[in-house]
């Protein structure tokens, strides 16, 4: 399967309209190493023709025009998305749907029924896009039956409830039930290869970190390095843990599990404009290369 780094960034991207941290500034005016990034996507593919969008960035008009394959121009309104994934309700995976409304059918969308719950209510995409073409909502359960999408065959995915944050408009802020954000075990029956997919990441429980040892691949939330960075910057009153995401740094943090992993290669999404490990000349960046953990891109591809 080919997997696309559509968006590495997290909310806001980097740098991010508004901000002045030193990340946001130093890239922006050239006085630090350091690639801007949009935000978080991926795109899947069993054949290299058909491909499912895994969330749907406010960025995503930039995204499907870097991807050339994305636009096969078979006819005069044209994709090769064929299906889409959304693994929870945040603003930054969601809003690129409202983008994607002249598409000429109902889109195929898999979520969670709190994911759904969402968005018909507190954000209510899905009933905007029901006044254009509408979409077909298909369930994801959270018990962990794998499941198939038909222009994907020989993938075989498995959703993996995770516990992390819903989102401000959510009933569930503070309080999440299972099913509001999920990480994605997707499987290449073929190769027999597989990648784990979490850009929101609160707490790495055991059935978690199973997955995560098993995987060819591992993709996951590279949000913050500490978790005051964003109050440190005077950014955010919120640590990262309110907002459901795990730091890298801290005892327990990311870089930690992923140090007690041998078997999959360790790829970071979803980094946050405030994330030191951004500035490739950082201590940060360079421990991370020591510990052979990698930084998503925008543009990435990934074989498996
Ligand atoms: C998150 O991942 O916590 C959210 O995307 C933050 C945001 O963009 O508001
Ligand atoms: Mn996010
Ligand atoms: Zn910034």
């Amino acid at each position: 399967m080919y997997i696309h780094v559509l968006g590495s960034g997290a909310g806001g991207g980097f740098p991010q309209w508004n901000c002045n941290c030193e990340n946001c500034k130093g890239v922006r005016a050239g006085t630090i190493k350091a690639t801007p990034r949009t935000q978080s996507s991926i795109a899947v593919s069993a054949n290299g023709s058909d491909w499912i969008l895994f969330n749907a960035s406010p960025d995503i008009k930039r995204q499907l025009d870097d991807f050339t394959v994305i636009q096969p121009a078979r006819h005069v309104r044209d994709t090769a998305i064929t299906a889409i994934v959304i693994t929870d309700a945040q603003i930054d995976h969601v809003t690129g749907l409202l983008t994607l409304r002249e598409h000429n059918k109902p889109w195929d969308i898999y979520c969670t029924d709190a994911v759904k719950g969402d968005l018909t209510t507190g954000f209510p995409v899905f009933n905007i896009l029901g006044h254009f073409r509408g979409i077909n909502h298909h369930e994801v359960a959270t018990d962990q039956t794998p499941f198939s999408i038909p222009t994907a065959e020989g993938i075989e995915f498995t959703a993996v409830p995770l516990l992390s944050n819903a989102p401000p408009y959510s009933p569930h802020r503070g309080n999440t039930v299972p099913g509001d954000n999920i990480g994605m075990n997707i499987k290449d029956t073929r190769s027999g290869k597989s990648l784990f997919y979490a850009p929101g990441l609160g707490v790495a429980e055991p059935h978690v970190l199973e997955y995560m040892r098993n995987a060819d691949v591992i993709l996951v939330d590279g949000t913050v390095w500490t978790d005051d960075e964003m109050s440190k910057e005077g950014i955010s009153d919120k640590r990262a843990s309110e907002m459901g995401h795990l730091d890298q740094s801290s005892d327990g943090g990311i870089m930690s599990i992923l140090n007690a992993m041998e078997k999959p290669r360790k790829i970071l999404i979803h980094i946050n404009n405030t994330n030191p490990i951004l500035n490739e000349e950082s201590s940060q960046r360079a421990t991370l290369n020591k510990a052979k953990i990698e930084l998503a891109y925008d543009g990435m591809d990934i074989e498996l």
